[in-house]
This record gives structure tokens, C-alpha cells and sequence, in this order.
């Protein structure tokens, strides 16, 4: 019940031991280091029982959480690989979710000018999105992802049976980047999502959804892999996602990325139907849907200003206007398109309605 995502080729494999003795057997096991981080190891270090080539003390576990995805942490695991005699022939195997995987693909497309990494993903977001695409990175000074590198992993090994240990917040999280997938590139995909029973998830099938969306950021990332312009497809949804996301952890309220980007699809959902002429009937459905997984979100009616100056300020505006990638219909997308304040603050009071009659 696994699958391989090698050199971002998606295809079905039987056994992780198996898969992974594969990956690894071109190396010397001295060479051979694994990264995770304590959640990671202490829920998924278990699958590595056994595998001859991985050996204990080449295993590195940094701490947990976003927080330590910095450069202390990156220079820690660089001094271990040098101290334990790491050559330029050494393979990294990043064991984990998007944190050790960006850290470990940073660190290893680094370390003596570039080594092999694998990445096994082990929360749904890793696995649908940060494993897969070639961007590594690190924070600086509370900016996320300020250093990093464009590398691809030399494999993504998945499996689905990582994902029975994480709690719900994560799996939900992973779960809005698979309806991004779909809302911008296959409709009858995101029918497939919507009917999919998240509240008691059947592993095995969602093993192939994730297969399926992993699929569909591969064609994005295939054909634009430095971000010019099909990538930003992948934008969907982020704008305002990033702005929640900021403010949130502003608040002293953290929420995580997936959640807020789930949020933020329902405000760019709104904003296609009002510039480019999604069918409104269709937006309010998934938007339905979206507020009735997620649960409604409660926007102060002073914190509109500063969302939008949140949104100008991001990273990925070049100018002073805010932009987005919206659709004008379901698996269809435009690109660098933009919206004034006031359409902006329209689609915050969609969301905001939404949520309210979700309450009621
Ligand atoms: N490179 C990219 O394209 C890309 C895309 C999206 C996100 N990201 C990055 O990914 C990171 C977020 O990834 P994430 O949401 O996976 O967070 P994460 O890696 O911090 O994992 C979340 C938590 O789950 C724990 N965990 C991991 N696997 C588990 C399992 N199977 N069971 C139980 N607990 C488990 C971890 O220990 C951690 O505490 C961010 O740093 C973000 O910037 C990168
Ligand atoms: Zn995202």
C-alpha cells in the first residue's frame, strides 16, 4: 500500500522496507544519515526497524516545530554529517513532515556543494506538497523561508500508513493543499475530495488521492520548476491564506498554514466570480463545503486593514498591488491577476457570512 514519487515520477510500489532498501542500496551504509525531528522519530522512526543500510548512530533528531527550521538547527545537522565522516557521495534520507524535509533538502543540496536526499514524508502536507517540488529552505529572523535552494529530491517514497498517528488539525491541513490541486486543475477530482469521508479517513484509499494530487503539483512544478508563471497555479488560495496565517500567529492564536489557506480559498473563490467569472453557484458550493469541514472562521471587523496590508507586504507581490491566482471555473486557472481593497474586503465579508450562517 505504497507509493514512490522517484524523480517526481508517481508510481505504485508494494513494500516501504522493500522501496527503501532500493533507494538506498547504491550506498555505503556509513554514508547513509537520516534526519527527523522528535515527533517524526517518535511516531514514524518505528519503519526503519530493521533496515540493514540505516544504521542508529547516523540518525540526527533535531527539535520539533516550525521554530527550529533555522539556521542553528541547519549548521547542527551539516556539523554532524561532517563529524561522522559525511563524503560527497553521502545520501540524506529526511524522515518527517515539510519541516525536517525543506531543512534536510536545504542542508543536503548545501553540504559539500550538493548530496543525494530522499525525502519520506510523514504528515499529508509533506506529502501532497512541501516533499515534492524541488524548494528547500530555511527561516530567518521570523520570515519563513527567506535562505533555500531549488533542488529536487533524488526520491519522495509515500506512504499513507504514516498518516494513522497524526491528529486531525495536521491530516486537515494536508487535506486543503489536495483541494487546492483539484480546484485548479481537475474538477472531477475535486468531486472524488469532496466525497471523500475526512471526519474517519480510510487510509488505503486515501493513499491513491494523495497519489493523484501529488500528480497534479508535478505538472505544475515540471513545467514552470523556478516559479515564472504556470507554478504560481499552486498560489491558489495563498494570498489570503498567508495574510490568516500571519495574523493569526500575530494574535498569539497560531493556526496552521493548511487551515488558513482552506480560508483563503473561500475568499479567492469569491474574488473569481467577481473578476473572472466563476459561476457563483459553484464557488458557494465548495465554499460550503470548505467552512462545513474546516468550521467557521471569525474575521474582527478592525483586522480587515491589517490583512490587507498583510497581503501587500507579501513576498510575493513585486509591486505595490496585491495579487492572486484565481479561477474561472473549477480546474481552470489565470494568473497574475489583481484586486482593489475594496473587492478585497467584499471577499473577507463572503467568508465572514459564510461562517456566520454556518453558526446559526
Ligand atoms: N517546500 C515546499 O514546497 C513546501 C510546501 C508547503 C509547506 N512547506 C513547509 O512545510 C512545513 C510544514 O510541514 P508540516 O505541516 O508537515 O509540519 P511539520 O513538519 O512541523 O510536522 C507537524 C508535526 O507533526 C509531527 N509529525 C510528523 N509526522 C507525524 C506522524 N506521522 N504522526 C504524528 N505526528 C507526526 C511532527 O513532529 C510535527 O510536530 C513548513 O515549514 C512549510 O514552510 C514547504
Ligand atoms: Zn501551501
Amino acid at each position: 500500500m505504497q507509493t514512490i514519487a522517484a524523480n517526481c515520477n508517481v508510481a505504485a510500489a508494494s513494500n516501504f522496507k522493500e522501496d527503501l532498501a532500493r533507494l538506498t542500496a547504491g550506498y555505503d551504509p556509513a554514508q547513509i544519515f537520516v534526519l527527523t525531528d522528535r515527533g517524526s522519530f517518535k511516531h514514524c522512526a518505528r519503519a526503519l526497524d530493521g533496515i540493514e543500510a540505516i544504521r542508529p548512530r547516523n540518525i540526527i533528531t533535531i527539535e520539533q516545530g516550525d521554530t527550529a527550521k533555522n539556521i542553528e538547527t541547519a549548521t547542527q545537522v551539516w556539523q554532524f554529517l561532517s563529524s561522522h565522516g559525511a563524503t560527497r557521495k553521502a545520501l540524506l534520507v529526511n524522515l518527517g513532515g515539510g519541516m525536517p524535509c525543506d531543512l534536510g533538502g536545504f542542508c543536503a543540496s548545501t553540504f559539500k556543494r550538493g548530496i543525494s536526499f530522499i525525502n519520506i514524508p510523514t504528515t499529508l502536507l509533506a506529502q501532497v506538497d512541501a516533499s515534492i517540488g524541488g524548494k528547500t529552505g530555511i527561516n530567518l529572523d521570523g520570515l519563513k523561508n527567506e535562505i533555500g535552494t531549488f533542488r529536487k529530491a533524488d526520491a519522495v517514497l509515500i506512504d499513507s500508513t504514516f498518516l494513522t498517528t497524526l491528529d486531525k488539525e495536521n491530516l486537515l491541513s494536508g487535506y486543503a493543499e489536495m483541494l487546492k490541486h483539484a480546484l485548479i486543475h481537475d474538477a472531477k477530482a475535486l468531486d472524488t475530495l469532496m466525497a471523500f469521508d475526512m471526519e474517519h479517513p480510510d487510509f488505503a484509499a486515501l493513499q491513491q488521492l494523495v497519489a493523484d494530487s501529488i500528480a497534479i503539483k508535478n505538472h505544475f512544478v515540471t513545467n514552470d520548476p523556478e516559479e515564472h508563471n504556470i507554478r504560481k497555479a499552486l498560489n491558489f488560495g495563498h494570498t489570503f491564506g498567508h495574510a490568516f496565517e500571519t495574523a493569526a500567529m500575530h494574535h498569539g492564536r497560531p493556526m496552521l498554514h493548511g487551515r488558513a489557506v482552506a480560508y483563503g480559498m473561500v475568499c479567492e473563490l469569491y474574488l473569481s466570480t467577481r473578476l473572472c467569472a466563476l459561476d457563483a453557484a459553484e464557488a458557494g458550493r465548495i465554499a460550503r463545503y470548505i467552512i462545513d469541514l474546516y468550521g467557521p472562521m471569525s474575521i474582527r471587523p478592525n483586522e480587515t486593514d491589517e490583512l490587507i496590508e498583510l497581503m501587500r507586504h507579501d513576498k510575493k507581490n513585486t509591486s505595490d498591488a496585491i495579487v492572486f491566482t484565481l479561477l474561472p471555473e473549477t480546474g481552470r486557472i489565470e494568473i497574475n491577476r489583481t484586486a482593489a481593497a475594496a473587492e478585497i474586503t467584499e471577499a473577507l465579508d463572503y467568508l465572514t457570512n459564510l461562517s456566520n450562517s454556518h453558526k446559526q
